[in-house]
């Protein structure tokens, strides 16, 4: 079977991006692939943090995977923190990355705007975690949404060099992977800007649907989003960022064709399209926040999900980090 790699940081409550860019697919790749998902708490530290939310807020990715349809018995679910073997690649792969390529990360450019004077070294470091993250396990592919394939494109920049300083030529010492970008929903937009993605880090709540939101705050947000003038709604007209956004949520939420929906909606205004979409979106997460609050009260179920999901992937971690660091040519442990 071939495998596939992914993660999500834990901070704050997940919302729709998260869900249509990221753990859905993972939700019809475990079918066929096998899969690593993990929450990236160390990843999670690299701007402010409370400490007092952070056990936390791990749980309740790890509750809302369980909650989507990632299913326990088809894919390992772990806690990037319990497993000390990505800290350490990490340092080792510190040591072959040239440090122009870090500052060409967009990412990092635009979070060290926001944290002006606090930007940490981590922060900046980030992109090499993740490349240990996801080298350590060897996947063929990385489901991630359109804003990760920059850190996925270096991760392969990585372990190439890595793999040409330290491997003979037909031997690479660990696998290349490749980044794999599901068109739609790839890049879920903002409610308050269309030209902007949805993200945890907007000040606004207005700007996301939270995965947890209760009905009546989804109809709330929906109804204030930002629309257009324009009457009847199609998709790709590039002056119209809002409106291919939405309609874009509605013909994956309603699990409907982009021709059907375009048709459904070409005569319609924003006054009857919206709190169709509302009703649409309410329906389509209900079940994941049955779910989800469900999980959240049985916290011994999880943690058995987590420690079994620990064994199984720090077992194929050690072994790769074991290679390379006989590639780079340390002595074994005594
Ligand atoms: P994070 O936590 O920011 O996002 C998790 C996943 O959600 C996707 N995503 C979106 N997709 C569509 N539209 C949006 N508006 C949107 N916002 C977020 C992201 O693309 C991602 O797939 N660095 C990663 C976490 C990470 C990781 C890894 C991922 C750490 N190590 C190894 C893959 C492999 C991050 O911060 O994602």
């Amino acid at each position: 079977k071939n495998r596939i790699l992914s993660g999500i940081q834990p901070t704050g409550n997940l919302h729709l991006g998260n869900y249509l860019g990221a753990i859905r697919n993972w939700v019809a790749l475990q079918e066929e692939y096998d899969s690593f998902l993990f929450m990236a708490d160390l990843h999670a530290i690299t701007v402010p943090h409370d400490p007092k939310s952070l056990a936390e807020d791990t749980y309740k990715v790890a509750a809302t995977y369980l909650a989507c349809g990632i299913d326990p018995q088809k894919s390992t679910i772990f806690v990037q923190s319990h497993i000390s073997a990505h800290s350490e690649l990490a340092w080792l792969f510190n040591c072959v990355t040239p440090l122009n390529w870090l500052e060409r990360m967009i990412q990092f450019k635009e979070k060290a705007v926001k944290q002006g004077e606090n930007v940490t070294v981590g922060l900046f470091d980030y992109p090499v975690l993740q490349a240990a993250d996801i080298l350590l396990y060897e996947p063929d592919l990385v489901p991630v949404g359109e804003d990760q394939k920059q850190h996925v494109e270096l991760t392969r920049d990585i372990v190439n060099r890595f793999n040409f300083q330290y491997g003979s030529e037909d031997q690479p010492v660990i696998k290349v992977p490749e980044p794999m970008i599901q068109a739609a929903g790839a890049r879920v937009m903002s409610l308050t800007d269309g030209t902007k993605k949805m993200s945890k880090s907007d000040p606004s709540e207005m700007s996301r649907i939270d995965l947890i939101d209760p009905p009546e705050l989804i109809q709330k947000k929906i109804k204030r989003c930002k629309s257009d003038p324009v009457r009847g709604l199609e998709f790709d007209n590039p002056d119209r960022p809002e409106c291919q956004n939405l309609l874009t949520l509605y013909m994956i939420l309603s699990g409907q064709t982009k021709e059907a929906v375009a048709q459904e909606c070409a005569e319609m205004g924003w006054g009857q399209f919206k709190p169709l979409l509302a009703e649409t979106m309410v329906a389509a997460l209900q079940p994941i926040q049955e779910k989800y609050h469900a999980l959240m009260a049985d916290r011994t179920y999880l943690e058995s999900i987590l420690r079994e999901g620990r064994e199984k992937a720090e077992a194929i971690a050690l072994q790769t980090l074991a290679k390379a660091k006989v590639a780079l040519g340390y002595s074994q442990p005594l």
